[in-house]
């Protein structure tokens, strides 16, 4: 059992490190210029600490990389292959495991499957890609987050879980065949990193048997979840979190996971289901362009390393270092009167610009100034999640997002309690000068995701 000390400790100790990104003001200054004001063209070798995101940036154990070694690169039938579906069916119980390269992958290949013009995704929230490959197939991806989930201010515990009245309505209002599956994001990256109750995806699970619709789990932050399960909802407290997420998995048909959260892991995902035509016919879309389904675009040790990935982050003490150590951020950002979304989520403290930084307008994106203004501070990067991310364009007429976020994802295992005190640092100071942060206008956007690669400049 873990320790009751009040303060967390790391649960590891560190072998291999890499140098921080060291820069001055003005070369940031120059770096945002080149880039555009976009972050995802700033070089990585000039981020001090970088929060874009938690996903294919985790540290591996001695053990995923003994693995690493340990991969077979066969062809066909790799060792390797057996091992990764050996862990992943014994964890959700479901009968085909198809690994692919990402998790985008993943939802590609299923989409092609099951969507189609005119069918429907009833999500509590998709995922950008998620959202962007049902939408390419000519489908509508409709988000129905639980009453309250935008209401950033008012913590509960379980704001990721999905609006069960309009679930039934969609359900009721719709053809079955109509519906292309029903997808709950554990936990809800797109609003706030917020878990979902294990009492909520039973509910959903009897509205979607009910219609013979289709339950899938996009389960990138599967684990998180279960343990906020276990440390918030009645009934858990002495479960493992392998034991919660195995019922978790046990209420839906399938999951779509990428690896690169949940699984730690630099690259990787993968599909998993009950539906052995469904498998059928995504293995021969996968060899087209993933490769043969006992690799699916990635290689033997990578399979390794998801395996060993999987079985470590059920590991308690992990987790509730991990937890603890999101919500220490929030913590600190909320003494110096930061606005954050409460509660903190399982991998990301998010930032509510909107309410930050209230002078600046929607259409002129005041999350992304805020993460322009936060790299420029002190070198930490950052991501939006507001108007750049979701905004429209309807026939000239901006239609902004309903919120303007900047997440700081947590990295696994990877940065200490004295890089998350810089940050809370960073932003002790930005709040005394953040009158001066000025909105921030699009010069090019393309109409796909257009976030990784929009232009800007100073409004
Ligand atoms: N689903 C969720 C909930 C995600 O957060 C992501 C990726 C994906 C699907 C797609 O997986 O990147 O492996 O293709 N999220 C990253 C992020 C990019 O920063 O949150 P992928």
């Amino acid at each position: 059992m873990y320790s009751t000390y009040k303060t967390i400790i790391e649960p590891f100790k560190i072998k291999s490190i890499e140098p921080l990104g060291f820069t001055t003001r003005e070369e940031r200054q120059e770096a945002l210029q080149r880039a555009d004001y976009n972050l995802f063209k700033v070089p990585a070798d000039k981020v001090l600490i970088d929060l874009l995101t938690d996903s294919g940036t985790g540290a591996m154990s001695a053990e995923q990389w003994a693995g690493i070694m340990r991969g077979d690169e066969s062809y066909a039938g790799a060792r390797s292959f057996f091992t990764f579906e050996k862990v992943i069916k014994d964890l959700t119980g479901y009968k085909e495991i198809i690994p692919t390269h990402q998790g985008r992958a993943a939802e590609r290949i299923l989409f092609n499957i099951i969507g189609g013009k005119d069918k429907i995704f009833l999500s509590n929230s998709h995922f950008d890609t998620t959202r962007a490959n049902a939408e390419a197939t000519g489908a509508i991806a409709i988000d129905l987050p639980a009453p309250g989930a935008l209401d950033f201010d008012k913590s509960s515990n379980f704001k990721g879980d999905m609006d069960l009245n309009l679930l039934e309505k969609y359900l009721k209002e719709n053809d079955p065949g109509q519906i292309a599956m029903v997808i709950l994001t554990v936990t809800n990256n797109s609003l706030g990193g917020q878990p979902v109750s294990m009492k909520n995806i039973r509910e959903v699970n009897k509205l979607c048997k009910k219609n013979n619709v289709v339950l899938f789990f996009d389960a990138a932050r599967f684990a998180e979840n279960a343990y906020f399960i276990k440390l918030k909802e009645e009934g858990y407290s002495n479960k493992t979190p392998k034991e919660i997420a195995k019922e978790m998995f046990s209420y839906a048909d399938g999951c779509l996971m990428s690896a690169k959260k949940d699984a730690i892991v630099n690259i990787g995902g993968f599909l998993a289901m009950n539906n052995s035509d469904w498998a059928s016919r995504a293995k021969e879309i996968e060899i087209l362009g993933e490769g043969f389904p006992t690799y699916g675009g990635l290689a033997g040790r990578d399979l390794e390393a998801i395996a060993r990935g999987l079985i470590e982050v059920l590991d308690e003490e992990y987790l509730n270092y991990r937890i603890k150590s999101v919500a220490y951020l929030g913590d600190g950002l909320r003494k110096h009167g930061i606005p954050i979304v409460e509660p903190p989520g399982g991998h990301a403290v998010y930032i509510n610009a909107k309410k930050f930084l209230s002078h600046i307008l929607p259409e002129k994106f005041p999350g992304q100034a805020l993460a322009c203004a936060l790299y420029l501070e002190s070198g930490i990067r950052a991501c939006e999640i507001g108007s750049l991310m979701f905004g429209k364009n309807n026939n000239g007429k901006f239609v902004p997002a309903p919120m303007e976020l900047v997440r700081l994802a947590i990295p696994r295992r990877v940065y200490t309690q004295s890089h998350i005190d810089y940050v809370i640092e960073t932003f002790e100071n930005l709040a005394k000068k953040k009158n001066t942060i000025q909105g921030l206008r699009v010069i090019e956007a393309s109409p796909v995701l257009s976030h990784f690669t929009a232009r800007l400049v100073p409004a």
